[in-house]
């Protein structure tokens, strides 16, 4: 598309001199009352009130708008010219406009535009929106009835987002509407609001890489709702607000876990931070029990992802530019989240990869192409998941190793003695989950780390179903690795951690080749990073390792041994209620659980159950949930699983058990 030649250009028709209306709009404010001198042009290339064509900049121009025709406070709102295509966001002005200091009235003010100091559009070469944001009748240019999108325009982008602006065809592109704006049939953006009410005031967020302005209010944003955040460098400090401190807290009618010395938690607090829980499934309220499947967002997660994409997306560590930059800052800043979160010494312990799956198969690949050879002997459990047992299987059938298995015993709890057995001078590596997935058992895996440790062999720790239950503290552990998924903990899926020792990644090798995981390449050989940049080869998941580091802040701020002590109670209710249903048969019912309430009902079949459940709105996963030995082990092939998280409640359980009993009465 030829790009107009910006000088060239006229000022469309019916826009007044900009210097004209600079002056004139001194002698205005020279003349009110109380005013000594005026109130001093701004210098400002993209005044406040009019978008200019292309190429075209000048004095001040204050917007027309009556005076006393807005709100006070009015002013307060950016006033970009600008307005995104998508008319989904606004654009951040790069300078907060502060209340006005100089003793005028709001709506006063308003009529000077405020410093944008955006080259927006024009310097970057793309055409402005005209009419978009006018706050000026007076000034708006002329529009008429919106109109299809040209012919020119790339195929399915819909027409709406197009209107036919006189002199906006000189310049040879769509217009973008304002947002928000409903252009009438044959009406006129003038009419539509300067700053639709749905826009958020966007100067509230800046680069953190750059500590401009706003930082304190991106985490707010993470910490949700326009809460005030913990200050800076105080993270993990939990928050007060989701603990009711009113003196009669405690009669309040919230689900109130195990009170004591400890704040009475509120869960309703919790739930409104997750949207989706708002949701209604068949006409009920959704009740959303498959959290060992996958656990819902908080808000400030997806305000996090969509504030990655709206001001920080680049690729990272590759370039000289702001956004590569704050993209990096932003990746680097979770994995240091991720490091507090764990307890690790370094954030070279962090690598960044998939999920738990393939954590488990990079150590696999790289740590177990180093160290086991045959005859060596792997250590499982009888508990794990399929990612913590084919991996192994199939390194073992490579190298001529051995897996071997700790049984459990009826509970679903692991048999130490018969573990402390399998110990010998061949184990190399001992895999253990620190909750079964299938049946809620807590293991004692510091015990099993150090039992490995003492027979010489490495130590891996599945904290999939863990790290959103309880705290992980790596130095309590000792584990020398750590595996988990970052959607498991209210984080995005396509994310996760793999926590190794440093002495213990320094001798892995790399298990993929390519960009970002090495120092030198000629075509002889490759010289490779250190950790974790070693094992990050090729452009990672970027944005999502940012929305992992805001859903464990979100964490954080709670408290996991609040979360603890309120999903313990929630999980004693709901066994306390479902075990004496007639035909109920529950699948792990070790002293110590977490989160799971596996069962069978007599006379029907899993399936039934789940289906039975979701007509009334409640999700709960039916199946093998990936853990076919151990469903084995108690003789089924499935179960339906109710998996808990801190923001479930007792009333949901009800609503459960009422289902469950329903059945149970029509057994067959
Ligand atoms: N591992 C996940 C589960 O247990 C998928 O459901």
């Amino acid at each position: 598309m030829a790009v107009p030649d910006p000088a060239a250009v006229p000022l469309p028709a019916g826009l007044p001199d900009p210097a004209m209306l600079a002056r004139l709009a001194g002698e205005f404010f020279a003349a009110l009352p109380g005013s000594a001198g005026g109130v001093p042009v701004p210098v400002n290339p993209h005044p406040g009130g009019v978008a200019l064509p292309p190429g075209v900049s000048g004095p001040a121009t204050p917007a027309a708008v009556p005076l006393g025709a807005l709100p006070p406070g009015a002013n307060l709102l950016p006033t970009s010219p600008q307005a995104p295509a998508n008319g989904l966001a606004a654009t951040p002005a790069l300078l907060p406009q502060a209340q006005a200091g100089n003793g005028l009235p709001d709506s006063v003010v308003t009529a000077v535009p405020a410093l944008d100091s955006r080259g927006g559009g024009h310097a970057l070469g793309v055409p402005q929106a005209v009419g978009t944001g006018l706050s000026s009748p007076a000034l708006a240019a002329p529009v008429t009835d919106v109109v299809q999108a040209p012919q020119s325009t790339a195929p399915g982008v819909a027409s709406f987002y197009f209107i036919d602006v006189p002199g906006a065809a000189s310049f040879g592109v769509p217009v973008a509407a304002a947002p928000g704006a409903q252009t009438p049939a044959s009406g006129s953006l003038a009419a539509a609001p300067a700053q639709p009410a749905a826009l958020p005031a966007d100067d509230r967020i800046h680069a953190l890489s750059f500590a401009l302005p706003g930082a304190d209010a991106l985490r707010a944003l993470q910490f949700g709702n326009g809460r005030a955040a913990p200050p800076m460098g105080a993270p993990g400090a939990p928050g007060n607000f989701y603990f009711l401190s009113t003196p009669d807290a405690s009669s309040n009618t919230v689900p109130v876990a195990r009170q004591g010395a400890h704040p009475p938690f509120d869960v309703h607090a919790i739930r409104r931070d997750f949207p989706i829980l708002a949701e209604r499934v068949n006409g009920r309220p959704l009740v959303w029990f498959d959290n060992a499947a996958t656990t819902q967002k908080p808000q400030s997660v997806i305000d996090r992802l969509a504030y990655f994409y709206e001001h920080e997306n680049s690729n990272i560590h590759r370039a000289a530019h702001e956004l590569a930059a704050r993209a990096t800052d932003a990746y680097e800043d979770a994995r240091e989240t991720v490091r507090r979160f764990l307890g690790a010494s370094s954030t070279e312990e962090i690598i960044f990869v998939r999920g738990t799956t393939e954590a488990i198969n990079l150590v696999a690949k790289s740590w177990g192409a180093r160290n086991i050879g045959p005859g060596d002997e792997i250590i499982v459990s009888h508990l794990e998941h399929h990612a913590n047992i084919v991996p192994w299987q199939q390194l073992a059938a490579e190298k001529g190793a051995k897996l071997r298995v700790i049984p459990v015993d009826d509970s679903g709890q692991v048999l130490l003695e018969e573990y402390q057995r399998l110990l010998n001078d061949r184990t190399k590596l001992v895999s253990v989950t620190q909750v079964s997935n299938a049946l809620g058992t807590v293991v004692p895996v510091k015990q099993i780390v150090d039992l490995a440790h003492r027979a010489g062999a490495r130590a891996l720790v599945d904290g999939a179903q863990s790290v959103s239950h309880m705290r992980v503290d790596m130095q309590q552990l000792d584990a020398d690795l750590f595996v988990f998924s970052g959607h498991k903990i209210f984080g995005p899926t396509g994310i996760g951690v793999l926590y190794g020792k440093r002495d213990v990644l320094q001798d892995m090798p790399p298990w993929q080749g390519g960009g970002n995981m090495i120092a030198d390449v000629t075509f002889e050989h490759t010289v490779y990073q250190d950790p974790p940049a070693r094992f990050e080869a090729g452009t990672g998941n970027i944005a999502d390792a940012v929305g992992l580091g805001a859903a464990l802040e979100f964490v954080e701020r709670i408290g996991q041994e609040n979360i603890a002590r309120y999903e313990h109670g929630l999980l004693d209710y709901a066994t306390h209620h479902m075990r004496p249903i007639p035909g109920v048969r529950l699948i792990g019912t070790a002293r110590d659980k977490a989160s799971v309430l596996s069962f069978v009902l007599e006379g029907h079949t899993t399936e039934e159950v789940g289906k039975a459940l979701n007509a009334e709105g409640i999700a709960v996963r039916t199946g093998h949930h990936c853990a076919q030995p151990i469903l084995r082990r108690f003789g089924l092939e499935t179960t339906v699983r109710p998996s808990l998280a801190f923001y479930n409640t007792c009333e949901e359980i009800d609503r459960m058990v009422a289902v469950v009993r329903q059945l149970s009465g029509k057994r067959r």
